[in-house]
């Protein structure tokens, strides 16, 4: 007996293999269905919020976490390095591990079972052959960057979403952070394009007191680094108030602006349409439901962000 509800513990339920998640959140769904039942809420449907993550966890995943907690029933999270998505070997290598804090957080969100497999649990005959393919929008920005990166970032979380559904008929969320724009368009369409039976949930940025996006990457940046990489929330505001204002929203010079700061290397600075990530307009005013997303390397730091565009009023 799991236990659950205001009995729950302050560190979360921990399992590392598929049978141990399935088998655990069984037992959490009847124990909600019985708290339901025993406030005669019988027919009210359950729901099953799950938060995938890699770890090296922040306030924004504690956002994910706690729209879950909010919305669901019961609360999943997942911690998992996921080899497949990780072009650069040092890159994988140096990736925050930092799991007794993370279940610190989670727990303190309320989230009731974490699923930490490793490696070989997850992929128990080494890398999968059979891999789910981002397509053309898997190959511009983030992508053109990190080839391969959303193809094996899809297949995970293809495979999380699959480890994770009840198999009761519990309605099914997944929480992801909007920071990730690209991720989370993908995500979308891979669960329209597959038919997933699963809502995906996409959950505001949190930004630090002066702007910087929160991100499991920030803790490597010195001081100097840090403040250097605030042109890039600071050149997104300026876009979102020009596009407020209906004025042109000039890219030359905004990306003039991220290349002229110190230690700043810019990759891209773009408008795309959020859903298909086709970049939209170079000079004129913010088209309709437009996002500006932006990417650059800070000192050994990669970093991206992103705003969307209000339309003219
Ligand atoms: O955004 C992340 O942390 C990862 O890309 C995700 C969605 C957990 C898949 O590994």
């Amino acid at each position: 007996m799991i236990p659950t509800g205001p009995d729950r513990p302050a560190i979360p339920l921990l399992v590392s293999t598929p049978a141990e998640l399935r088998a655990a959140t069984a037992t959490l769904l009847d124990a909600a269905r019985s708290r339901a039942d025993a406030a005669d809420a019988g027919d009210a449907r359950l729901s099953l919020g799950l938060v995938p993550t890699m770890g090296g966890l922040h306030a924004g995943h504690a956002a994910l976490a706690r729209a879950a907690r909010t919305a669901d029933d019961v609360v999943v999270a997942s911690i998992f390095v996921n080899p497949l998505q990780f072009g650069d070997q040092a890159d994988l290598d140096r990736y925050p591990r930092t799991l007794d804090e993370d279940l610190r957080l989670l727990g303190a969100q309320g989230v009731d079972l974490v699923f930490a497999p490793a490696v070989e649990d997850m992929y128990p005959g080494g890398e999968p052959l059979v891999r789910v393919s981002a397509g053309p929008a898997g190959g511009v920005f983030e992508g053109a960057s990190r080839p391969g990166h959303f193809d094996g970032m899809l297949t995970v979380v293809a495979k999380l979403l699959n480890l994770a559904q009840p198999a009761t008929r519990a309605s099914y969320r997944a929480y992801f952070g909007e920071k990730d724009a690209q991720q989370l368009s993908l995500i979308r369409r891979m669960v329209l394009d597959l038919d997933l039976r699963v809502r995906i949930e996409g959950v505001p940025i949190v930004r630090d007191h002066d702007g910087l996006a929160l991100s499991s990457r920030n803790r490597f940046l010195s001081d100097d680094e840090r403040s250097a990489a605030l042109v890039l929330s600071r050149t997104l505001a300026a876009l979102r108030d020009r596009a407020a204002r209906g004025e042109p929203l000039d890219l030359a010079a905004a990306r003039a602006r991220i290349t002229a700061a110190e230690g700043v290397d810019l990759d891209y600075l773009d408008v795309v349409d959020p859903a298909s990530f086709a970049p939209t307009a170079a000079s004129g005013p913010a088209p309709h439901a437009a996002l500006a997303v932006v990417a650059a390397r800070v000192g050994a730091v990669r970093l991206i962000d992103n705003t969307t565009l209000p339309a003219p009023h």
